[in-house]
């Protein structure tokens, strides 16, 4: 069973590779050790999760405001939350192999000299990258990459506060790049060491933490869920309180059933009062919240969701990765198995294929590809090879829904075959009909 799903993480990576998904980072040299880059189909998948991810928290809430901060940020801040000290991992080496493993995750392979690894005592790695402002490469430069968003959103909270007039309870969401020196990275794009994370500070009055931790929980979920990730394949994961991270009083996991084991996709923290206590101690700025219904001023609680963007697509990817017998007809003897990728029509990269049956049906299909275009994102237009060919390359990029344009089109009733990727099954639309029909389905 266990090789069964390992097998399917190797599918996945070779065919995100072949169909312009995900590369791996500065192949041509070799690669770099946990750093991927987006094809154009990937990017635009990435893309579609970003949008209706800050569509869903952002722009459809009232007590959600968005922001853009940093990735480098004053070193005080990192000093202040904690990072400096303790965003550590234990790090031990095999006195054989010299291979590096971190203490807690060891993996069961062999010492490759014979035996079992021989390993030193645990030592404690700082997981951010070390980087210098300026031209000077002292300690005064010293300041890191962000290994999380988190930070920024606590210490722009008294600005966010007054030029948004919000008023508790409400949060502060962003999403943007983050990079953590992991000593190992596995598992395709699961532990990487640069990706991106979605995370929002939802800020409350003390005593109203376990009730909002409870609400954000199911809007968590109910999110991902919304994604077409299958309910089955998710379950929680309470964090006992002795593992706790030094700020959190509560810490949930939303594991999903990766085909490497059940791994946390994306994590819920309360981080009570922690972080701004610590910036306004560090800073000597009021951080506080004055409440006027009460008339006190007080630090407000803090519950995080928080999800990396890359685990989310993992998931979107192995969800929707099915691999058939051969079952879209093609005039080439064609034996291999078929894949197709069931994805949300919103977050498919590609929506609509517009197929001339023929060569010299084209210029009518690019007008309907054009006509198309102008309405929705992510059309594309293919006239090269077999019909049953364009289909399966459609299927294996997950193109919801494919547009054929044959003879009678043009010379009979104006209406075209509309194809769906999951039922196969074809229905004639008539061509002005197309953009109602299409707005039905992917808007
Ligand atoms: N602000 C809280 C925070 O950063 P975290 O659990 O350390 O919490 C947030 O990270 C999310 O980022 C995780 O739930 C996971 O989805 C993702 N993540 C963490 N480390 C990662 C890595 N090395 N590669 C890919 N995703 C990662």
């Amino acid at each position: 069973m266990a090789e069964a799903k390992d097998n399917k993480l190797e599918k996945i990576t070779s065919w995100s590779k072949r169909r312009g998904f995900i590369f791996p980072g500065s192949e041509i040299y070799g690669g770099l050790g946990g750093v991927y880059d987006f094809g154009p189909y990937g990017t635009a998948l990435k893309n579609n999760i970003k949008k209706l991810w800050w569509k869903t928290f952002v722009e459809d809430r009232e007590d959600v405001v968005g922001i853009d901060s940093s990735i480098l940020m004053n070193r005080a801040v990192w000093q202040a939350s904690g990072h400096e000290g303790g965003f550590t991992d234990e790090l031990v080496e095999c006195k054989k192999c010299h291979k590096r493993f971190k203490a807690d995750d060891m993996p069961e392979e062999k010492c490759p000299q014979g035996g079992e690894h021989e390993l030193t005592e645990p030592k404690a790695f700082n997981g951010m990258f070390k980087t210098f402002v300026g031209v000077t490469q002292n300690d005064d430069a010293q300041t890191y990459l962000r290994p999380e968003t988190a930070q920024g959103m606590f210490v722009d909270f008294k600005s966010v506060l007054e030029t948004s007039r919000k008023k508790l309870p409400f949060g502060i969401a962003q999403m943007g790049k983050c990079f953590r020196n992991e000593i190992n990275t596995k598992d395709f794009l699961f532990r990487v060491r640069e990706f991106e994370i979605a995370e929002i500070e939802y800020f409350i009055k003390p005593g109203e933490d376990e009730k909002a931790f409870d609400m954000w929980l199911e809007n968590w979920e109910k999110f991902v869920t919304s994604l077409g990730i299958k309910p089955e394949n998710l379950k929680h994961y309470e964090h006992p309180k002795e593992g706790l991270s030094h700020y959190s009083k509560r810490t949930v996991d939303i594991q999903y059933n990766y085909p490497f084991g059940w791994k946390e996709l994306t994590g819920l923290a309360n981080r009570t009062d922690f972080d701004l206590k610590a910036h306004a101690q560090a800073s000597g700025k009021d951080l506080q919240y004055f409440d006027t219904e009460s008339n006190e001023k007080y630090f407000p609680y803090v519950v995080e969701p928080t999800l990396g963007i890359e685990r989310l697509m993992l998931a979107i990817i192995c969800d929707a990765f099915e691999e058939l017998e051969p079952r879209t007809e093609t005039t080439e003897a064609v034996t291999e198995k078929e894949i197709v990728l069931h994805f949300d029509p919103r977050l498919a990269p590609v929506k609509i294929a517009v197929l001339p049956l023929m060569k010299k049906l084209s210029e009518d299909a690019r007008k309907i590809y054009d006509d198309l275009k102008s309405c929705f994102g992510g059309i594309e237009y293919d006239e090269s090879g077999s019909i049953g060919k364009r289909y399966r390359r459609q299927d294996e990029i997950g193109t919801p829904f494919c547009v054929t344009v044959d003879f009678d089109t043009i010379e009979k009733d104006q209406c075209v075959t509309v194809r769906d990727r999951d039922t196969m099954k074809q229905e004639r639309i008539a061509i002005k009909d197309l953009k109602n029909f299409f707005f039905e389905k992917l808007v």
